[in-house]
């Protein structure tokens, strides 16, 4: 099979437009801004807390099998020395002798400084998480670290949460948060920043039936990306060699997705073993068995973990909904993102200022953002509106014209296929909701009067 060709997307045009349009800003902006540190703006907000929400409705609250956390970020060190990062989460280091550039070891294609051609010193191993201390005096016992990843946090409330919800095998602790890592080298816009955001799920099971559970994880998951509208070309399953395994892992794929730079991970799903749990029993002292109560047994519980980064999701889903369409003499550009992950699920736009159409868009409009985020916008002509929001990946335009006054109906423009239907004013919730959820447009309450527009724009 060949593989696809690379996305035609230009990353420095998403970024464009992440920028003009408010989903994402560098952050510090007006102090030079702070390498790989990102602020998500007004747009982005509302696209991040939307994946994240899709996530967790995934993976919790649609299923019996899982509960939530969310844990501290600080936490106890020895945690960092049970679970390995403290000796071996680390990058080889390298450093120009003459510009003093610093380098990933493994990512260099030669042997010199890709920067300025000097002479590189032998590679040190650097540990990438954040170190501070804990209160007011800064000495080698109080040292904490940021966590570089949320998952230490669900392996050591196992049995907290075993103990409260009072789940049986196999289930999952699910958490999203923010994690830290002082990566050597960051960039590609939000793909490797030194914050970002981890949506993982520790998923306990029995040992001989994670290899089951491993399988069921990977199609789960990347089904989830499909189902949120990632076209099926720019996904595929990499298994790791053994080389690369992580020192916990006994087996392990990225779903990776065609980036603008070319396949890249997106998620990691690994089949942990009992390595945490058994180290935080060895560590903590505390006895991390699970009692089989059906067959008597006590064991150290499989791990399967589907570790998804929240940015990097954000990312992935803006690169896969870019599109440039021609129209007339023009270039439409627009988000095709799906209506779950758009920052607003509609606009409502009066088709000119006058009083009486204004009065009537702010009705609906309050009416309509009491169940979604939904913008209002009057300013300049009715077909900038439209690629404004077009741009921004609104899904649904809802125009008030001076027939609405008259006729109590109002338009609904498709933001993908720019068709129209006119429905009245008293079923447009249920019509919205309707097609929020995927319905065709031509399911509508009854009483709606459906006509298709010819005419597009
Ligand atoms: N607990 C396992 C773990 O953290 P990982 O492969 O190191 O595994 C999981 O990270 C996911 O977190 C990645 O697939 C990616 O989506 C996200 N991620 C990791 N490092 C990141 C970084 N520096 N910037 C943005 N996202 C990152």
């Amino acid at each position: 099979m060949t593989e696809p060709t690379p996305t035609k997307i230009d990353m420095d045009k998403l970024v464009s437009l992440c920028q003009r349009r408010g989903f994402i800003f560098p952050s510090s902006e007006i102090y030079g801004g702070l390498s790989s540190c990102w602020d998500y703006g007004p747009l982005g907000v509302e696209l991040k807390r939307n994946i994240k929400q899709a996530w967790w409705q995934a993976v919790v609250q649609q299923r019996d099998d899982m509960a939530g956390l969310d844990a501290s970020i600080l936490m106890h060190p020895q945690i960092w020395a049970a679970s390995g990062h403290l000796e071996g989460f680390s990058d080889p280091l390298v450093e120009c002798k003459n510009c003093h550039l610093r380098w990933r070891a493994d990512e260099l294609k030669g042997n010199t400084c890709p920067s300025c051609g000097g002479e590189l010193t032998e590679p040190r191993q650097f540990n990438l998480m954040f170190k501070t201390f804990m209160g007011p005096v800064e000495e080698e016992a109080s040292v904490v670290y940021l966590r570089p990843e949320t998952a230490q946090g669900m392996f050591v409330n196992f049995l907290n949460v075993l103990d409260t919800t009072r789940k049986k095998l196999p289930f999952g602790i699910a958490q999203i948060g923010k994690s830290f890592r002082n990566e050597i080298t960051t960039g590609n816009f939000i793909f490797r920043s030194r914050e970002f955001e981890q949506m993982e799920i520790e998923f306990f099971v029995k040992p001989g039936t994670d290899k089951e559970w491993f399988d069921y994880w990977l199609d789960e998951r990347l089904n989830w990306y499909v189902k949120l509208g990632i076209k099926k070309d720019n996904l595929k399953l990499r298994q790791h060699m053994k080389k690369e395994l992580a020192h916990y892992a006994l087996d392990c794929y990225d779903i990776e997705y065609l980036f603008p730079m070319g396949w890249s991970e997106l998620e990691g799903i690994a089949n942990r073993g009992d390595f945490d749990l058994t180290q935080h029993a060895k560590y903590s002292g505390k006895n991390m068995d699970y009692f089989d109560e059906e067959t008597k047994e006590h064991f150290i519980p499989y791990i399967i973990e589907p570790s998804a980064g929240v940015d990097r999701s954000a990312l992935a889903f803006l690169c896969d909904a870019y599109a440039e369409e021609p129209d007339k003499e023009e270039i439409r550009v627009l988000l095709h993102l799906h209506p779950t992950l758009a920052p607003y699920k509609a606009a409502v736009l009066p088709l000119s200022r006058r009083e009486n159409l204004v009065a009537a868009a702010r009705k609906v409009h309050a009416d309509l953002r009491q169940c979604w985020m939904v913008s209002y916008d009057d300013a300049q002509s009715i077909g900038r509106r439209y690629r404004r929001q077009d741009e921004i990946g609104t899904p649904f335009c809802i125009t008030i014209d001076f027939q609405s006054l008259e006729d109590e109906q109002v338009t609904i423009r498709d933001r993908d296929s720019m068709n129209q239907i006119r429905v009245p004013i008293d079923t447009l919730k249920t019509t919205l909701a309707a097609k929020l959820s995927g319905e065709e447009l031509f399911v509508l309450p009854p009483g709606g009067k459906i006509w298709l527009e010819e005419k597009k724009g």
